[in-house]
């Protein structure tokens, strides 16, 4: 067992509960909203802007089976976080397991890594929004100066407006309530779902299968380059748990959710991915940003290019929306436990919300995607949501072991297969990632580490609980 003051400490599941009870945040969630939540995160610009490149690049045809790997990978990961989630229903997701299950450095560096995964993963992807809204507003007669669509440094740009703006919506629209941000998703996740569907029943009749020959044009390798990029396309499933502590049951629902959410985009995603490298040569998509809409195009669909795009609009607003919500509420549950400074902690007292997390998450990301070209960066999302996995999957297996006495209203199957399993298939998508990826994020760690011995440490929650005792 770790000392009382060991950066291992764990602290105890019934001390993790205890102090979700109180002034804590609204419950108004469902298995239903949870699921939507989860599609919200999950489909947005991993499908219709990376499968392009991922295609062109990496994987050719066979990107189909860079999204089956990655799945399967998603789904053993997803039994864990199931497992964890319905025992442990508490806002901080896998910071939270990892601070139950391996100690607190652990915690602090997965929840320290995810916020800042989140916050630049929203950036990035409402960079990516501001993108479609101003080709659509271009294609309607509206036309936006380069010098408020664009960050400082790129084609005459002062600031991404749309980018900034879009993201002052999700802002407020999280800070009225979880209920009406959550209403609003169901709305557009219903739009990209449908936008989906049409896609795969118009897209079916044109697949030419000599497009598929050859399958593997970049070798079997180009299968795990394309998944380790691809993977954004899964992330946000992970985020279905941030909202534990505003879910009305959620023993039974937060599986639910987890698993639903992601075995439906898991279909839909390898079932577009053949269909659009079966309608196009997958050469073609080289440097293509808008993949989807341009397989429509390319074989004369017009109509439903221009469908396509705005379901896209839809989409990746909804990925905004419950991703800046994660980040409020990891971000919400370090602060709570002292690790960074508890203002960040209050919650609202009408709307029942963390209203300086998410203030502080919205500037962020506002100053992020307004002024500062990501580029690259957005490509850090995947290992630091790839490390997450690891953390979540190995608590599983310690706390079966530590607490097997704790009522598991879901159990994990074959442990500890399916984590074994799942962290040697994390571990081989981070080692595909590019090596500038795994730098900056072994720059994310060292100032994690910073942070933690300067700060963390000596204002944790644990100090005076220990004191207490
Ligand atoms: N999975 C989300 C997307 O593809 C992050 O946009």
């Amino acid at each position: 067992m770790a000392s009382n003051k060991s950066i291992f400490r764990t602290k105890s599941l019934e001390a993790m509960l205890a102090q979700t009870k109180g002034k804590g945040l609204k419950k108004v969630l469902g298995a239903f909203e949870l699921t939507m939540l989860g599609i919200g995160a999950i489909i947005g610009t991993g499908i219709f802007v990376l499968t392009g490149v991922a295609a062109a690049d990496y994987a050719g045809p066979a990107l189909m089976l860079s999204f089956i790997f990655c799945g399967i990978t998603c789904a053993f990961v997803a039994l864990c976080y199931a497992e964890l989630a319905a025992m442990i229903p508490v806002a901080g997701s896998a910071y939270t397991f990892g601070y139950v299950g391996l100690g607190e450095i652990w915690a602090w560096i997965i929840g320290w890594d995810l916020i800042l995964e989140y916050v630049v993963a929203v950036a990035a992807v409402a960079v990516g929004w501001s993108g479609y809204i101003v080709s659509l507003l271009r294609a309607g007669g509206l036309n936006i100066p380069d010098a408020f669509c664009n960050a400082p440094g790129q084609k005459g740009g002062i600031i991404n407006l749309p980018a900034v703006l879009v993201l002052f919506v999700i802002t407020a629209l999280l800070i009225k309530g979880v209920s009406e941000s959550a209403k609003l998703n169901n709305i557009l996740v219903v739009i990209k779902l449908a936008v989906v569907i049409l896609f795969i029943v118009v897209g079916v009749g044109h697949v030419k299968p000599a497009n598929w020959n050859p399958f593997f044009p970049f070798g079997v390798n180009g299968v795990f380059k394309g998944a380790a990029i691809i993977f954004f396309a899964y992330l946000g499933f992970d985020a279905v748990t941030t909202a534990a502590e505003e879910v009305k049951n959620p023993q039974r629902d937060l599986p639910i959710g987890i698993i639903a959410s992601l075995a439906i985009c898991t279909v839909l995603y390898i079932i577009v991915s053949g269909i659009l490298t079966g309608m196009v040569p997958y050469a073609q998509f080289h440097g293509n940003a808008a993949p989807v809409a341009y397989a429509l195009s390319s074989v004369g669909i017009g109509w439903g290019s221009a469908l396509v795009s705005v379901g896209a609009v839809c989409g990746i607003s909804s990925v905004l929306l419950v991703m800046t919500f994660g980040a409020t509420r990891i971000l919400f549950s370090l602060s709570r436990d002292g690790l960074l400074p508890q203002v960040f902690a209050e919650v609202h007292p009408k709307f029942g919300t963390p209203i300086k997390s998410t203030i502080l998450v919205g500037i962020m990301t506002m100053v992020l995607s307004g002024f500062v070209q990501i580029g690259r960066l957005a490509e850090m999302t995947n290992i630091g949501t790839l490390a997450a996995f690891i953390v979540v999957s190995a608590s599983v297996m310690v706390l079966r072991k530590k607490r097997p006495d704790v009522e598991r209203p879901f159990s994990c199957p074959a442990v500890p297969v399916v984590p074994v399993i799942g962290i040697i298939f994390c571990l081989y998508l981070i080692y595909s990632l590019p090596n500038f990826t795994k730098l900056v994020f072994l720059i994310w760690l060292a100032i994690g580490f910073v942070i933690y011995f300067a700060y963390g440490k000596a204002h944790s929650t644990m100090n005076f609980e220990e004191q207490a005792k």
